[in-house]
């Protein structure tokens, strides 16, 4: 664990606890928190900081949303898990909320977001088989260079990531890998192998480093799956509900994904929901007893899911994404035209940026975010030299104008 500045005794123990009794599959900033209201957490010692990371855009809601806390702890009074074995009275309720809010004849639903990928990798196996016609056991998924699903071992399988592959292997064969942002490379490759039944990717890769791709991509990529009869998989667990400026990535071209992936901010991050989203040819191929989950569909789950997806809507959250996501960047292109040798690059969409920072007398992103950890904003480094700012969507134009100062301050130091 690296040294902390202000380790009191209280955030001591909690790391030390960590350190001694967790796995190490994670590689925390030392800070230990214990309360989090809408854009703010706060520590053991309660100090107040700005979250900018929104527990990866799970809490694009704000940190315990009193609606959804609400509605989760009535739920949790009166039914908290029947499994599927029975019926319960909130599953029904909710498949249709979440059907007729993105489109979909049907909805699977799981908890995590890797089960949410993982299911949309068997559906469209099992699519490809009994309706494209593929012969047994050839199915192919082509996935994207770069890419971020999870951590199965099928997801690991598609990754190129050498951290998340090393001795994991033996592999999930049939995943084929090509550039992101290269609809060419896609079209090339469908049209020469007609075992492929599905292409799963990222509207905007969140953990590669908030790439957005060029515009007019999504739907170049979709059209060539229609072209080739290849199911579009939209992974939008973390790009989707409000965190780009649209309620899915995919909106912004005007994509209607065949199969939809969400997770995260499915529960505002109180609970772990996870839903794959589908047209009724795609999700009646899987009949009972093939596929499934103790947890999937749960009645808080359910009630939590409607809540959360509520408040997205009543409280105008991804319009206020769009907007401050527009200002936000608008002020990190400032920063980085005054200090270009430290910002190499920033971008991004919504409240959904990145900024590439260089190294520097040894210097790199990690010392940037102790930095603006101790002056008050938590965001942490993806791969190296990449912050990823994505505050709660309840953020407001003022607090964003305060983050931006907290930044260009942190930044002068380096
Ligand atoms: C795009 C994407 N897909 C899948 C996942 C996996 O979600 P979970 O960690 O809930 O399994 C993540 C998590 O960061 C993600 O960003």
């Amino acid at each position: 664990m690296e040294a902390t500045m202000t380790n009191t005794s209280a955030s001591k123990i909690a790391i030390e606890l960590e350190d001694k009794y967790g796995a190490h599959n994670y590689h925390p900033l030392p800070v230990v928190l214990e309360r989090g209201e809408g854009v703010f957490l706060w520590d053991v010692d309660g100090k107040k900081y700005y979250d900018f990371l929104a527990a990866y855009s799970a809490v694009n809601q704000g940190h315990c949303h009193p609606t959804i806390v609400n509605t989760l702890i009535e739920q949790a009074k009166k039914l908290t898990l029947t499994s599927r074995a029975f019926y319960n009275d909130s599953l029904g309720e909710y498949e249709q909320f979440i059907t007729s809010y993105f489109g979909y004849d049907k909805v699977l639903p799981m908890n995590t977001g890797a089960e949410g990928v993982e299911t949309a990798l068997k559906l469209a196996r099992k699519w490809g088989y009994e309706k494209k016609g593929i012969a047994e056991n050839q199915a192919k998924i082509v996935v994207c260079e770069n890419n971020f699903h999870g951590r199965t071992i099928t997801i690991v399988s598609a990754s190129n990531d050498d951290d998340a592959k090393k001795n994991f292997g033996p592999f999930t064969p049939g995943i084929i890998s090509v550039p992101y942002n290269d609809a060419n490379a896609l079209a090339e490759l469908l049209a020469k192998d007609k075992n492929i039944t599905a292409f799963l990717m990222e509207p905007i890769q969140g953990e590669a480093g908030v790439y957005v791709p060029d515009e007019g991509y999504l739907k170049k990529c979709f059209n060539i799956c229609k072209a080739n009869n290849v199911l579009f998989i939209a992974d939008e667990i973390q790009s989707g509900l409000g965190r780009s400026g649209k309620m899915l990535a995919c909106d912004h071209e005007e994509v209607h994904a065949d199969i939809l992936i969400l997770g995260k901010a499915l529960s505002g991050g109180t609970y772990p929901v996870s839903a794959v989203l589908a047209s009724n040819e795609i999700m009646l191929c899987i009949k009972p007893g093939q596929h499934g989950s103790t947890y999937g569909g749960n009645p808080i789950a359910c009630k939590v899911g409607i809540a959360a997806l509520t408040v997205l809507k009543e409280e105008k959250l991804v319009e206020n994404s769009e907007r401050l996501g527009k200002i936000l960047l608008n002020e990190f292109k400032k920063i980085q035209a005054a200090n270009p040798e430290l910002v190499k690059t920033v971008r991004g969409k919504g409240l959904f940026c990145a900024m590439v920072i260089a190294e520097r007398n040894g210097k790199t992103a990690w010392d940037v975010c102790i930095e603006l950890m101790k002056a008050g904003l938590l965001a942490k480094p993806t791969h190296g030299d990449t912050i990823r700012f994505a505050p709660p969507l309840v953020i407001t134009e003022e607090q964003v104008m305060e983050c931006v100062e907290i930044v260009k301050a942190v930044l002068k130091k380096f």
